[in-house]
């Protein structure tokens, strides 16, 4: 299968490394890659982890004309206000009957519905596993092994740059050293405020709940509150009564409609959310079918975004 990538980063080297280990059962070949400011790469018989970029192609059409691609993996840098330019990569592999792959949760926050809908129009596949809990199979533990199952509503600690920041308030530190420690960590995004604000797991909460609820809402529409008032007394005061705080994202569906909310939550220290430390999450399915059901994600790193991203491709290459 030949994959056209839009964004070369993180993860997209970690996923070329992947595919290279995983070349002999797995013949995926990365054809093309573009690129905000390296350029853009182009070679039929498949390119090297580290590819020479030439020119860049500015036309989004142009490149993926010339890639000519059996699927498009979409991983550039999150916007997330309005999920572009994402988007408009992906609407464009579907207008070419392209099977689009992306860890760019932007789209599914923003457009999945309209975005779902193109991909059936076009008759072919939209995967997003790596959008939340990297790699993690949140959206195909339900498409694949909960039918029938309805997904009543979920609880989760997603974002691991408050979880650092939390625990560096209740070691004592300030806000500012908790960020500046999830900093050199190398989880926060490019905004820190981005994180500490909520508005990561607002986006997160949005995309889980417009895939697994049909909520067709955006991340403006969770009702959010950040961790950024936390302080150090705070937390060292909660310690000493065994509690702790964790930016929780919950849904649930109401007479009204569904409900998508993120808070810093005060948790007794052995609650499960609290098992959520550093860069780990924990997201808690409420189903009428299977009762509660959670997944537990420990210490994930790039490469476990990357093998999201390598899952969604198989899935599709199976079909
Ligand atoms: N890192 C993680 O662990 C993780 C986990 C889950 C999801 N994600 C998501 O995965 C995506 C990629 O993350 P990353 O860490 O790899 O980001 P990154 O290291 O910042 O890389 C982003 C890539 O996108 C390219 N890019 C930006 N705008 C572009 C445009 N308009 N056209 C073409 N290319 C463009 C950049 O080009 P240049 O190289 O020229 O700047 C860069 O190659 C993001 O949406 C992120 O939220 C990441």
């Amino acid at each position: 299968m030949k994959l056209a990538l839009f964004g070369y980063g993180n993860v997209g080297r970690a996923f070329a490394r992947l595919l290279a280990a995983q070349r002999k059962a797995y013949p995926f070949r990365i054809v093309a890659i573009q690129t905000l400011r390296h350029g853009t790469a182009f070679d039929q018989r498949g390119l090297p982890i580290e590819p020479e970029f030439g020119t860049h192609v500015p036309s989004i059409d142009e490149f993926l004309d010339r890639a000519r691609p059996d699927a498009v993996v979409e991983l550039t840098t999150l916007n997330p206000a309005t999920g572009e330019p994402a988007i408009s990569h992906i609407r464009a592999a579907f207008a070419r009957s392209k099977h689009v792959v992306t860890a760019n949760k932007g789209p599914i926050a923003h457009a999945y519905a309209a975005l779902k809908e193109e991909a059936r129009r076009a008759g072919v596949e939209f995967r997003f596993e790596s959008t939340v809990m990297d790699g993690a199979p949140v959206f195909n533990l339900v498409r694949h092994t909960l039918p029938g199952c309805k997904i009543r509503g979920f609880t989760g600690v997603l974002n691991s740059t408050t979880n650092v920041v939390i625990e560096a308030l209740r070691a004592g530190r300030t806000l500012q050293e908790g960020i500046e420690q999830a900093r050199r960590i190398g989880i926060t995004e490019a905004d820190a405020a981005f994180d500490i604000d909520g508005w990561d797991a607002a986006a997160k909460t949005a995309a889980l709940a417009n895939v697994l609820m049909d909520a067709g809402l955006t991340p403006l529409e969770v009702d959010r509150r950040g961790i950024g008032r936390l302080t150090p007394e705070k937390l060292l005061a909660l310690k000493a009564q065994g509690k702790t705080i964790r930016l929780v994202s919950r849904a649930r569906r109401t007479a009204d409609g569904i409900k998508l909310r993120v808070r810093a939550e005060v948790i007794p220290d052995t609650d499960v959310l609290a098992s959520a430390r550093a860069t780990s999450s924990l997201l808690l399915l409420d189903t009428d079918l299977m009762g509660t059901l959670g997944m537990l994600e420990i210490d994930p790193g790039v490469d476990q975004t990357a093998y999201g991203v390598f899952s969604d491709l198989v899935d599709i290459a199976r079909r």
